[in-house]
């Protein structure tokens, strides 16, 4: 059996790619390397000693699709990253993400039920809780309103992914929705590769240690929180990753849909990041108190009872390898994967 990994050269892809290899999957990733390299299946390669069949093909691109399916006659199932990400970009480029991510998707199940393969686990995010009333929140908690097409559009995901499975139960849907993946894989060969100034906080914390950016700003320090700043579910990406591969055995067993939170049940502020991260890595870390992040909420973090009951999965590295581990990268990799 293979496994389709769309947007598979990115950050959460790269490193599940390593722990389903691990895990004995063939893996076929497809990528249209809008927000990635070619260099991470290389280095992921190295890591598992084992090779990754790559396509540089776009998930809207009907024709290309088809011949992957075509050629690779093992896929059973789909687990699908690929999407454009950035939500101060979708603000700004609403049409660009809606025809991406959605249009993206709904070209891709097409193909994919085509081609008899209805078995997809998909990328969605804690986003979708919005403003929670209440934390920690549960996949009971309600779905809110969006404030950003890119939210908006793994809301509409989740609803077009179960409307999809509830009119043909052939399909077999896991909706698993991330909280705020940190960390790199332990070798400091893979790991996050903003485009540009990083808009998450770790990513901009690192570059702040290794020169990249004077200092940190850290927005708003007014929130009903422990030390008012906001408070989020930072998950170790190999944590993450292990949770695609749990996911699997599950879709495998004929599951229907299904919906996990990925995160620790554990919430950090800004300042208890910053802390840890200027312990794990001995280097300072300047900031500066600014005003609120437009579309910011105080604090999410999640319930992760179902995915340990269910699915058997617990994420187990603390807030100090995630530290560490985003600090070896970037340390190694001042430019990310360019050479
Ligand atoms: P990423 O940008 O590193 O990876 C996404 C990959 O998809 C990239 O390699 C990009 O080139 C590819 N891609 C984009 N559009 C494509 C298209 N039309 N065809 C083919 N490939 C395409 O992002 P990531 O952090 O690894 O996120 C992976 C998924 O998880 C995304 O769907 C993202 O929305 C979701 N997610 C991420 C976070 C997070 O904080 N990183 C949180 C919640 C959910
Ligand atoms: N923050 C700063 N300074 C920065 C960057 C962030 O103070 O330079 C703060 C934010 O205000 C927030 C916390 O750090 O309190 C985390 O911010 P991130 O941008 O790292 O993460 P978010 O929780 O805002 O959003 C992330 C992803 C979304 C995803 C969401 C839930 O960017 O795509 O987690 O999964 F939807």
């Amino acid at each position: 059996m293979s496994v389709l990994v769309t947007g598979g050269s990115g950050f959460i892809g790269s490193h599940t790619v390593v722990e389903l290899q691990t895990a004995g999957y063939d893996v076929v990733v497809i990528d249209n390397l809008a927000n990635s390299s070619r260099e991470s299946l290389k280095r992921v390669e190295e890591i598992t000693g084992k090779t990754v069949t790559f396509y540089q093909v776009d998930i809207r691109d009907r024709e290309g699709l088809n011949a992957v399916f075509e050629k690779e006659k093992d896929i059973e199932c789909c687990i699908h990253f690929a999407g454009l990400k950035a939500v101060g970009e979708s603000c700004r480029l609403p049409w660009e993400y809606y025809e991406n991510n959605i249009g993206g998707t709904l070209v891709l199940v097409d193909v994919m039920r085509k081609h008899g393969v209805k078995n997809i686990i998909f990328s969605s995010s804690a986003t979708v809780y919005g403003d929670p009333d209440t934390v920690p929140v549960t996949e009971e908690s309600p779905v809110k309103k969006c404030t950003n097409p890119y939210g908006t559009t793994k809301a509409m995901l989740e609803t077009i992914l179960t409307d999809i499975q509830t009119a043909d139960p052939e399909w077999n849907v896991v909706l698993l929705r991330y909280f705020n993946p940190i960390g790199a894989h332990k070798s400091g060969r893979i790991g996050e590769n903003p485009n540009g100034i990083p808009n998450n906080l770790m990513p901009y914390i690192t570059q702040v240690a290794v020169g990249k950016q004077p200092f940190l700003r850290v927005f708003g320090n007014d929130y009903d929180t422990p030390d008012g700043t906001g408070v989020r579910d930072y998950i170790h990406v190999v944590d993450l990753a292990k949770g695609h591969v749990k996911a699997l055995n599950k879709i495998r067993e004929k599951n229907g849909l299904s919906v996990y939170n990925l995160g620790t049940g554990k919430g950090y502020s800004v300042l208890e990041i910053v802390k840890n991260f200027e312990e794990a890595s001995g280097v300072k870390i300047p900031y500066e108190i600014q005003g609120r992040r437009a579309g910011d909420i105080a604090i999410n973090y999640a319930d992760p009872t179902r995915a340990q009951i269910e699915l058997g999965w617990k994420a187990e590295l603390g807030i100090r390898e995630m530290c560490e581990d985003s600090w070896r990268w970037q340390k190694n990799n001042p430019n990310g994967f360019e050479q």
